[in-house]
Formats: structure tokens, C-alpha cells, sequence
């Protein structure tokens, strides 16, 4: 899908599709506009439908004369509210309706209202509502989708290098929303390997894959009892990014990488939905998604790692038994009181790992526990984190992607719930409270210098329905969280 400016207007463009975001009172008069190019009257037919250019509210009609095939109106409320996000909702509405009309869409919003961001803006949420993922079909069904999508002047400065941001960072999402809705058997631990090593080899990214027995030699004993009642080797992974210019920050991403979570022996039963946890590497599909990104952005002065210990979570004669005690890469025991609390033993050692390269900042994401589903539903994912000012910029990061987020308590005193009587902790505490227990558990393997940040986006990585630029299925999310946050840090050219 292509993004060009066009000098042309709304009186001479031609294509199958036109899409017009009108504001309420349609203060510039676009209706009258169209009504004389189309010699049609529309103001009574809107009338009729009581079209009253609501937020992401739609009317199309065909119209099939003078180079239109069919024009798509899209609501976008009173004048003076419209932010990114209602004009993401609106650009996906629009191009939800026009899609399987043709192959050109035109937009015209009043983008001079807003900076080159809501070009951007909505350019992403065009492309990324209409992304549909065939893979898995006997025989892909003909997509009918837009190839060019042509922007309406007249433009605010900086439209051109808001529009080249709109690919590389929509692949991003698109890479993330794969990987999450691969089934387990085609996306194992060894394939995100592979996966990783050719976006090292395309974009010139240093990769580092540790086998079983590395992982061994370094202690990882958390890591490696998830994976012990596997058939499939573990592979932890680690890619760097090194931006032009002299490194100002080095910024470590880790994603939580079950490629699936059976439970292990405390097995999920009944409302548990064994059968979507495939989804339970949502992490690491969000920060390989931002490292695909990354790379083709280039941002200057940042050197950005991201570390994956990819795993399933199976059981066999050798997994774990519920009640394990093992060690750490940082000396720490862990008695595993639940095998089903498996992500955070995962992570355990990818946070010693990330705490050893010495970062600025370590930021995890995963899909860590039903409890933040049940806290924030699907919209919201959870953040917790010991440092104020890392909180702040990555929700500034994540409002301005029009990704929910919200900053959780990490409540030192539930650390009590984690004692264990014979190791230094236990991997689950009591039920209440149990994301802030999990991020808790985290915390102890993170060194206590580095700013670290943890998002647990168990509610957020898949969407049953769908909604606004999320078709239903996975949803690629954080991937343009982290890529505002990296971009935060990188020094101008
Ligand atoms: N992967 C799950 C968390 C999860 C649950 C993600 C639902 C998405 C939807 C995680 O490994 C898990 O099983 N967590 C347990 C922790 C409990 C045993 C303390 C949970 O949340 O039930
Ligand atoms: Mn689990
Ligand atoms: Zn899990």
C-alpha cells in the first residue's frame, strides 16, 4: 500500500474510492462542494439517514460518474476535539468501507488542523485495518485491497516524512500480528529463531542465539525448567540495533516467548482458553515487531537490544513438577509452586541477561497474567515500574501510538506473598492482586540501578472482534509504543 501526496482536490481527483472526514457543522462546506462536481444532491440523503458526522460515523454511496466510483464520508466530530485518536477511528472506518471497492483510495481530512502526525496517524490506520492475514488458508481468498492511497491537500509541513514512517512501522505491527496468530506447531521457539536470524541477516542486526546447553553453562535454571518438559529445544535470542552517530543511549526491549503455554503440570482446565495460548509470546512478537521497525527507521544515537527467551510450556516425564525448587543465573532459588506461573521464571533470566548488558533503561512486555486481563480488559495493558520518569515518557509514548496503557502499583509490601519457607521465593503468590505480585517477582532480577519498566499485555495482544484499526485476531500491540519510545532517545541528524 502506497501513501502519496496529491496536488489534486476534492473537485478533480479521480480513483474508485473518495474518503472525506467531515467535522459536524462541515464548516468549510465540502457537502456543497461535492453536491456541485457530482450534480447529485447529498445533503438530504445524509439528512435521511440522519448522518450527523459523529466520531467514525459512515456513509457511502456509489456514485459511478465523473472518474468516482464510489465516495465514503466519515464522521469526525466538532471541530475543535478531534485528536489522533478519533482521527485513527475515523481513516479506519472510512477505509473499512471502502475496502473491495477498488484498488485507489483518496483521503481528504482537514489535515491542516492537525501537525504531519495525524497524516501519519491515519495513514497507519488505514493500512493497518485493512491488513488481513491469509497464510494459513488452503487458498487465499482474492484480496481486493487498496494498492495506492492518494492524500488530499493541502498538507501541514513535514506530510512527506510523516508518510515514509507509515511503512516501516505498519510492517512492524503486521510482523507482531503474525507472529501472535501463528499456531504453535508453525511458530516454535526454533522458528522465531530462524525468523530472527533473517531479520538480522536483512537489516544488518547482530544476532546472538544461545542453545540449551549455553543457557546451561550460564545458569539460566528458571529459563530452562519451563522448557525442560518440551520436545522443542528452547532458544534464547538477543539482536542488536546500533544507530548512526555517537550512542547516547543503549535500551534494552525483552519479550516473554512462549510459543505456548499449556500450564505445564498445574495444566489449564476449563475457562483457562489452552487453546489461545498460542498467543502467550505477544511479548516477544512486540519487540521483534519494534526491532523490524527500528531497523528500517534508522533512528541516530541509540543502540537497542532485544532479548527473547523463547520456550513452550509442555509437559512430559521430565517437566517440572509443581513444587521444584530451581536457581536462577542470578544465584536466586525459586521454588515453583505453579508451573502455569511460567513467564515470569522465563524472564527471570532474560532480566539478569538484560541487567548484565548494562542499559539505560530495560523496558519487558508480556503476556504475564490473567489478573491484568481481568483489571483492564483488552484495551488497557498494565504498566509497573520503580521509576517515575521511565513510566512517564513510555505512557507519553504509548498515548500518542493511541495505545492504551495505564501505570499500576508496584506495592513492595505484597512481596511478603512471594516467600517461600525452604527458597528465596516462590513463583506465584495469592490470587489478589496477582499482576503486582508477577511484576514483583520480576523486579527481583532486574539490578536495582537500571530503570526498568514492565507492561504486562495479557488483555491487549489479542481482540476477539476487533475494533477501530485492529481487524479481530492479534493485534501487533506495543510494537508502536516501543517504536515512539526508541524514537524518543535518538538525537537528531
Ligand atoms: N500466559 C498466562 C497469562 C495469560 C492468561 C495471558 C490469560 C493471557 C490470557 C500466564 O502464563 C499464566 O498462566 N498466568 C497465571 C498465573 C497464576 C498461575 C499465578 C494466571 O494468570 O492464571
Ligand atoms: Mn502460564
Ligand atoms: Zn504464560
Amino acid at each position: 500500500m502506497q501513501f502519496t501526496p496529491t496536488p489534486a482536490t476534492l473537485q478533480t481527483w479521480t480513483g474508485q474510492v473518495l474518503a472525506i472526514g467531515l467535522y459536524a457543522e462541515d464548516p468549510t462546506g465540502l457537502i456543497p462542494q461535492l453536491e456541485e462536481r457530482l450534480g447529485l444532491s447529498i445533503g438530504p440523503w445524509l439528512e435521511q439517514r440522519r448522518f450527523r458526522s459523529k466520531p467514525g460515523e459512515v456513509a457511502a454511496l456509489q456514485v459511478l460518474k465523473d472518474g468516482l466510483d464510489s465516495l465514503v464520508l466519515v464522521g469526525l466530530g466538532s471541530q475543535d476535539k478531534p485528536d489522533l485518536e478519533s482521527l485513527r477511528t475515523a481513516a479506519a472506518s472510512a477505509a473499512k468501507a471502502g475496502l473491495g471497492q477498488g484498488t485507489k483510495l483518496g483521503l481528504l481530512f482537514p489535515w491542516c488542523d492537525h501537525t504531519s502526525d495525524a497524516i501519519q496517524a491515519a495513514s497507519e490506520a488505514v493500512r493497518l485495518s485493512c491488513f488481513k492475514d491469509q497464510r494459513f488458508r488452503g487458498e487465499a481468498e482474492p484480496t481486493n485491497g487498496f494498492e495506492q492511497v492518494d492524500i488530499l491537500g493541502p498538507l501541514p509541513d513535514k506530510s512527506e516524512t510523516a508518510l515514509a514512517a507509515v511503512a516501516p512501522i505498519c510492517a512492524g505491527v503486521e510482523l507482531a500480528r503474525e507472529l501472535v496468530a501463528a499456531p504453535p506447531n508453525s511458530l516454535t521457539p526454533g522458528r522465531m529463531a530462524e525468523i530472527a536470524a533473517t531479520m538480522a541477516e536483512e537489516h544488518q542486526l547482530e544476532l546472538t542465539v544461545l542453545e540449551r546447553s549455553d543457557c546451561a553453562a550460564r545458569g539460566m535454571g528458571a529459563y530452562l525448567a519451563v522448557s525442560q518438559g518440551s520436545d522443542l529445544d528452547p532458544k534464547f535470542i538477543h539482536l542488536t540495533y546500533r544507530g548512526e552517530g555517537p550512542i547516547q543511549r543503549r535500551l534494552v526491549l525483552v519479550g516473554k516467548g512462549l510459543t505456548f503455554d499449556s500450564g505445564g503440570y498445574n495444566l489449564k482446565v476449563g475457562a483457562a482458553q489452552i487453546h489461545m495460548m498460542k498467543y502467550d509470546m505477544g511479548g516477544s512478537a512486540a519487540v521483534l515487531g519494534a526491532m523490524r521497525s527500528i531497523a528500517e527507521l534508522k533512528p541516530r544515537g541509540v543502540e537497542v537490544h532485544v532479548v527473547v527467551a523463547a520456550c513452550e510450556n509442555m509437559v512430559n516425564g521430565s517437566a517440572v513438577h509443581p513444587g521444584d525448587i530451581v536457581t536462577a543465573s542470578n544465584g536466586t532459588t525459586i521454588e515453583i509452586n505453579n508451573t502455569d506461573a511460567e513467564g515470569r521464571l522465563t524472564l527471570a533470566d532474560a532480566l539478569v541477561y538484560a541487567s548484565k548488558l548494562n542499559p539505560d533503561a530495560i523496558v519487558d512486555l508480556a503476556t504475564l497474567t490473567g489478573a491484568c486481563v481481568i483489571a483492564l480488559g483488552e484495551e488497557v495493558a498494565g504498566l509497573w515500574s520503580p521509576d517515575d520518569s521511565l513510566a512517564e515518557s513510555l505512557c507519553a509514548s504509548a498515548a500518542d501510538a493511541g495505545e492504551g496503557l495505564w501505570r499500576m502499583p508496584l506495592q513492595t509490601s505484597y512481596r511478603d506473598g512471594l516467600k517461600s519457607q525452604y527458597a528465596d521465593l516462590k513463583n506465584t503468590g495469592p490470587r489478589p492482586g496477582g499482576s503486582i505480585t508477577a511484576a514483583l517477582f520480576l523486579k527481583e532480577f532486574v539490578n536495582a540501578e537500571i530503570p526498568w519498566a514492565h507492561l504486562d499485555i495479557a488483555g491487549t495482544v489479542w481482540s476477539d472482534k476487533g475494533r477501530g484499526m485492529n481487524p479481530a485476531g492479534a493485534t501487533g500491540y506495543g510494537v508502536r509504543t516501543l517504536v515512539n519510545w526508541v524514537k524518543s532517545h535518538s538525537t537528531p541528524a
